[in-house]
């Protein structure tokens, strides 16, 4: 038996100081929606995600509502965990920087660094956003209101003095422009790329991580006056979820280790890119194959904030248009990568458009004919003439090319194509009038119903990772085999058997209605 072929996937693991929002299910839904992609594909998948519960920004929030930091990230850890659940995430882990099993991987590691002597102990002076967890330059802070000083990120400063241990990063420079060299794909999409070349370009200096000030999170092994910086401490997650520290033969680490992707918001770029390298660099363990950072989503033109009182809420927006159309709609509006607005009206278009009546309507339309006129089954085709050739080719084609799109995290080119055979299939329907045919030419109608199911077979197959619930449902009403709905079922070989059963159809996209409140 040949070895699976493996893939595993990450999210950034969220901050519990806050409800989850419709940032943090965009990127879990980009992640869910390659890791089906790869399983329909054959892959050993592992598709990781999880919360980061150590730190001065959850203490703060914790102590602000007058709870013990374990209850608290309890509480609001299990709000993501539930929000995976909604979305229908198919994670296959569910991490929380809490846990034993990480607590032990961050101290392996800790000592690993100690012990390499790429960790030193010094004194740490300078400026530290608790809001973004980093250390900044005096020379990267914005003067703000009041005698203010800001970091880059708008997030508010503050002067920190104290005993602090220092990760050699400095001396990772060069290895680190050498290793983007060599591995040109690490960082997407190409214009980030160029940003973290400038970065490190431009000179690093050794990292602060360590903290004494407070006390919520992992020691440091052998200095308990010392907890863990908190961005090391989360960024060892997406080890420790396979196993480490133990790494030999046979474990989740060597099955799964390196990662192939790691997806992460704009935002925490540097993080990802530039010390979880060198980090594992310095421990002798491999990077990940890759850093996808996406783009920022705004609410009808404005910066999502809790202070703004405009933070999306996946559960309000999954109750008002439904769940595909939201994991349609984030991934199909906005190219991935680049910065998107989200607004009740681009949502209502895709909706009523690309899905009541482009793909819905198709699906309704072609079923209910099949059942009224053909006997309640899977029409017999008779010979094919041209267009219907076409028609099944271009479903064809569009296998490769959404797969191609996929495979480079192009989520909204992959549904324009499967979208251009959605089209080409209601073309078609439209000069071949099947309905027409039933009286005239029958045998000509099971032809063309034949061929329009078996399109659709494709296109269902295809939407299935954006769309699992939907598309399932269609792949029902085709009478498509449960086990038969993978990317090897695309060809001829697996086409539907002609007098199989089908049951009444039902509508799978319903139009919004702006007034139905
Ligand atoms: O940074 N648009 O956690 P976090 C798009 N714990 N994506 C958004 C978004 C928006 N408006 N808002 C948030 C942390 N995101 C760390 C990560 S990983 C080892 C540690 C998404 O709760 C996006 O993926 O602040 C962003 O990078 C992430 O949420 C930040 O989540
Ligand atoms: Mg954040």
């Amino acid at each position: 038996m040949s070895e699976k072929k493996r893939f595993y996937i990450t999210t950034p693991i969220y901050y519990v100081n806050d409800a989850p929002h419709i940032g943090h299910a965009y990127t879990s839904l980009a992640c869910d929606v390659l890791a089906r992609f790869k399983r329909l594909n054959g892959y050993d998948v592992k598709f990781l995600t999880g919360t980061d519960e150590h730190g001065q920004k959850v203490e703060k929030s914790a102590r602000a509502e007058g709870t013990a930091p374990t209850a608290f990230t309890d509480r609001v850890s299990q709000n993501f965990r539930d929000l995976a659940l909604f979305m229908n995430f198919s994670n296959d882990d569910f991490i929380r920087t809490t846990e034993d099993r990480h607590a032990e991987a961050c101290r392996s590691l800790w000592k690993s660094l100690f012990e390499k002597d790429q960790i030193y102990l010094s004194n740490y002076s300078g400026w530290y956003a608790i809001r973004d967890e980093a250390f900044y330059d005096e020379g990267e802070l914005n003067d703000g209101p009041d005698g203010l000083k800001l970091a880059p990120t708008g997030a508010p400063v503050e002067w920190v003095e104290e005993p602090s241990y220092f990760f050699r990063l400095s001396a990772w420079q060069d290895k680190l422009l050498q290793f983007y060299d060599n591995n040109s794909d690490f960082i997407q999409p190409v214009s980030r790329r160029n940003e973290v070349l400038n970065f490190v370009s431009g000179g690093l200096q050794d990292l602060s991580v360590s903290r004494t000030t407070f006390n919520w999170g992992i020691s440091v092994p052998g200095d308990n006056n010392h907890v863990i910086y908190v961005w090391l401490d989360a960024l060892i997650n997406y080890i420790t979820a396979v196993g480490y520290p133990k790494i030999g033969e046979g474990t989740d680490y060597s099955r799964y280790w390196p990662a192939n992707v790691h997806m992460v918001g704009k935002d925490i770029l540097r993080f990802h890119a530039v010390y979880w390298p060198a980090f594992l660099m310095a421990a002798g363990l491999e990077p990940p194959h890759s850093i996808f950072a996406h783009g920022w989503w705004t609410n009808e033109g404005q910066k999502i904030s809790k202070s703004l009182k405009n933070i999306i809420d996946p559960v309000n927006l999954v109750e008002t248009y439904g769940l595909d159309q939201v994991r349609y709609f984030l991934l199909r509006e906005v190219p991935f990568g680049r910065d998107g607005d989200f607004s009740h009206s681009s949502m209502v278009s895709r909706l009523n458009g690309d899905l009541a009546n482009d793909y819905g309507n198709l699906v309704q339309r072609v079923l209910t004919l099949v059942f009224k006129n053909c006997n309640e089954q899977v029409p017999l085709p008779q010979k094919f003439l041209n267009e219907d050739s076409l028609l099944l080719k271009a479903a064809n084609d569009a296998v490769k090319e959404a797969k191609k799109s996929l495979e480079k995290f192009a989520f909204h080119e992959s549904l324009e194509e499967i979208w251009r055979v959605i089209r080409l299939a209601n073309g078609y329907i439209d000069r071949q009038a099947p309905w027409k045919l039933s009286k005239e030419d029958p045998e000509r109608m099971e032809t063309v119903l034949y061929v329009l199911m078996e399109t659709l077979r494709y296109i269902a197959i295809l939407t299935q990772p954006f769309m699992p619930h939907s598309s399932n449902q269609i792949l029902d009403q085709l009478s498509v085999a449960q086990e038969k709905r993978t990317y090897n079922h695309l060809n001829e070989a697996h086409s539907l058997a002609p007098g199989r059963r089908i049951t009444e159809p039902f509508g799978v996209f319903p139009r919004y209605q702006d007034n139905k409140k």
